[in-house]
């Protein structure tokens, strides 16, 4: 696929299907992610993959998140079906420490490229994707059973798989009511 049409056309997919991305597919979705932009090359990320049952693992996290909340067995149903939503589930953490010279923010800033990059990988090799977070980003309770340290934080849960069905149109932005041309301007005496 070429370069620029990937880039102007690739869009978020929801309905996913088919099996586990075979390994070739997997280390091309990480060598992309590895290569995202990185001030100071501290590797600020790491990256879980959820596939199969450990999924419906996943699911369980989610439901013991709800701690005393009274569910229905639909709303329960709901919440772990979530999981299932795609054969592989990229858990992107952002791995946060501190640096003389480089904020946290950068290097969260950094982990979410390599999510980006990782979402293009997919779409250049011919898989839908999609970046979800919510709550369950978040908790305390998924964030213990996934193993995610106190210094890191959850950037996303990238589910991918094979499109099903029709994917969403592109929208139509246009560049100029975005990007404006900054004239320059010298500083006002006296300040
Ligand atoms: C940090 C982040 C978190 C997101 N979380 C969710 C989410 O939890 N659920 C959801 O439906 N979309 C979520 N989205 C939006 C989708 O990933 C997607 O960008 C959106 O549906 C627009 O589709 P497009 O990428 O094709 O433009 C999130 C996007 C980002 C960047």
């Amino acid at each position: 696929m070429d370069a620029l049409a990937l880039l102007h056309e690739r869009v978020s997919v929801a309905r996913l299907g088919g099996d586990m991305p075979d390994q070739a597919v997997l280390d091309n979705l990480f060598k992309a992610a590895l290569r995202a932009p990185d001030h100071g090359m501290l590797r600020p990320w790491r990256f879980l993959t959820i596939g199969g049952d450990a999924r419906l693992a996943l699911g369980d996290l989610f439901v013991a998140a709800q701690g005393d909340a009274v569910l229905s067995d639909l709303e329960m149903a709901r919440l772990r079906s979530k999981t299932l939503r795609a054969p592989l589930i990229v858990v992107v953490v952002a791995v946060l420490t501190e640096h003389p010279k480089i904020p946290q923010l950068e290097q969260l800033l950094s982990a979410a490229a390599a999510a980006q990059n990782l979402l293009l990988a997919a779409h250049a090799q011919g898989l839908g994707a999609i970046w979800r977070t919510g709550d369950m980003a978040y908790h305390e309770v998924v964030r213990a059973g996934l193993g995610v340290a106190a210094h890191e934080q959850i950037v996303g849960y990238l589910y991918v798989g094979q499109v099903e069905g029709k994917t969403h149109l592109l929208p139509n932005l246009s560049v100029a009511a975005y990007v404006t041309d900054w004239p320059g301007a010298r500083p006002v005496e006296g300040n």
